[in-house]
C-alpha cells in the first residue's frame, strides 16, 4: 500500500507534498536558554568549527552542518538536536514560569526541556513516559540541559496520578502521543514500509486514553478578565496533530478556545496540548524536585 495516499484527499497540491517527504530533514539545534543564549550558542558552535546558519522563524534555532551532538556546546547542554517542527507545540502552549505543566508522553525529552526553558526553569514539568529505555534518554537530556523543574515519572500516562505532586490539576498538558509515525518519513525513510493499519487502528486507542487523562489532570481555564493578557491572548489549548478528528470549539461563552494542527510528514510533532491561564499555586519541595538531578517515580 501507497501509505503517503491516504493523504491525497486532505493536501492541495500532492506532488509538493510528496517531494517535501523525500527532501532530507535539516540538522537543527535549538539553544537551550537554562544555560546559553543565541549569540553565546553560535560563537561556541563557530569556535567549535560548526558552521551555524539561523532559521529565519525563530532565533533560537540554528541549521548546522554534520551531527547535533558533535560538539562541545551540546555535551555542555548549550544545545539541543530538535527538528524545527518538533519546536512548535511546546511554543503554542505557550507555559509561563511558575505554571504546573504535564508532558504525557516525554521521552526522549525534546519538548519537556523546550518547556522548562520557556519557564526560565521556574514551576513543574512533570515529564512522564512508559517506556524504561526511553526514560533513560529523557533523564540524561534533562541532566544535561540543567532543568531542575523537571520531576520524571514512568507509569502508563493513561493512569497518572496527581498525588505525588500534592493533587492539583495542571495548568497545562502536552501530549505528543505515540503514532504511526507517518511524520518521521524524511529521517526515516522506512517508516513507510513497517506501517501497517492495524497497529494506526491498535495505537488510536492509546492516544484517545492518554488525552482523555490529560483532559482530566488539567484545569479549566480562568476568566480573561482576572490576570493581565499578553500576546497572542492567553487561552486554555487542546493541541492535536495526531490523525484524529480534532475536538470541537468550545462555545463562544467559555473562555476556552481550541487549536488544532494537522500531522505532517514534514517532521515529527504530534500531541495534544491542554492549558489554561491559571498560575500555579506549586510550591518545590524535596520530594518533587532532587536540585540540580531529576527524579523518577514509578
Ligand atoms: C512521539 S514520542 C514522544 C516524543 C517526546 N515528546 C519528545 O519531544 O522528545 C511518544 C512517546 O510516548 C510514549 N508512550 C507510549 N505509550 C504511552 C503511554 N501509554 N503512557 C506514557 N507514554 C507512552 C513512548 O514511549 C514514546 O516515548
Amino acid at each position: 500500500m501507497d501509505v503517503l495516499s491516504r493523504y491525497e484527499p486532505l493536501v492541495e497540491d500532492f506532488a509538493a507534498f510528496e517531494a517535501a517527504c523525500e527532501r532530507p530533514l535539516p540538522s537543527v539545534v535549538r539553544v537551550n536558554t537554562i544555560k546559553a543564549d543565541a549569540d553565546a550558542a553560535r560563537a561556541a558552535l563557530a569556535e567549535s568549527g560548526v558552521d551555524a546558519e539561523p532559521i529565519a522563524w525563530h532565533d533560537g534555532l540554528f541549521e548546522i552542518d554534520g551531527q547535533p551532538g558533535a560538539n562541545w556546546p551540546y555535551a555542555h547542554g548549550w544545545l539541543h538536536g530538535q527538528e524545527e517542527v518538533s519546536v512548535l507545540p511546546a511554543l503554542a502552549l505557550d507555559p509561563e514560569p511558575g505554571d504546573r505543566v504535564w508532558d504525557a508522553c516525554a521521552a526522549p525529552g525534546s519538548k519537556t526541556t523546550q518547556l522548562a526553558a520557556l519557564m526560565d526553569d521556574r514551576g513543574l514539568v512533570v515529564a512522564t513516559d512508559n517506556n524504561l529505555g526511553r526514560i533513560s534518554a529523557l533523564r540524561s537530556n534533562t541532566e544535561r540541559l540543567g532543568a531542575t523543574s523537571v520531576a520524571v515519572t514512568h507509569e502508563d500516562a493513561r493512569n497518572h496520578s496527581l498525588k505525588p505532586f500534592g493533587g492539583d490539576p495542571y495548568d497545562r498538558a502536552l501530549v505528543d502521543v505515540p503514532c504511526s509515525c507517518e511524520g518521521t518519513v524524511r529521517k526515516n525513510p522506512s517508516t513507510l514500509e513497517d506501517w501497517t493499519m492495524e497497529h494506526v487502528t491498535g495505537i488510536a486507542g492509546v492516544q484517545k486514553g492518554v488525552l482523555e487523562r490529560a483532559i482530566q489532570a488539567t484545569r479549566e481555564a480562568e476568566p480573561s478578565s482576572t490576570r493581565p493578557v499578553r500576546s497572542p491572548p492567553r487561552r486554555t489549548r487542546r493541541y492535536s496533530t495526531t490523525s484524529s478528528t480534532p475536538p470541537t470549539p468550545a462555545s463562544s461563552s467559555s473562555t476556552s478556545r481550541w487549536i488544532a494542527v494537522p500531522a505532517s510528514p514534514s517532521g515529527k510533532a504530534s500531541g495534544t496540548t491542554t492549558a489554561s491561564n491559571a498560575q500555579s499555586g506549586y510550591t518545590p519541595t524535596s520530594t518533587t524536585r532532587a536540585g540540580s538531578s531529576v527524579r523518577s517515580w514509578r
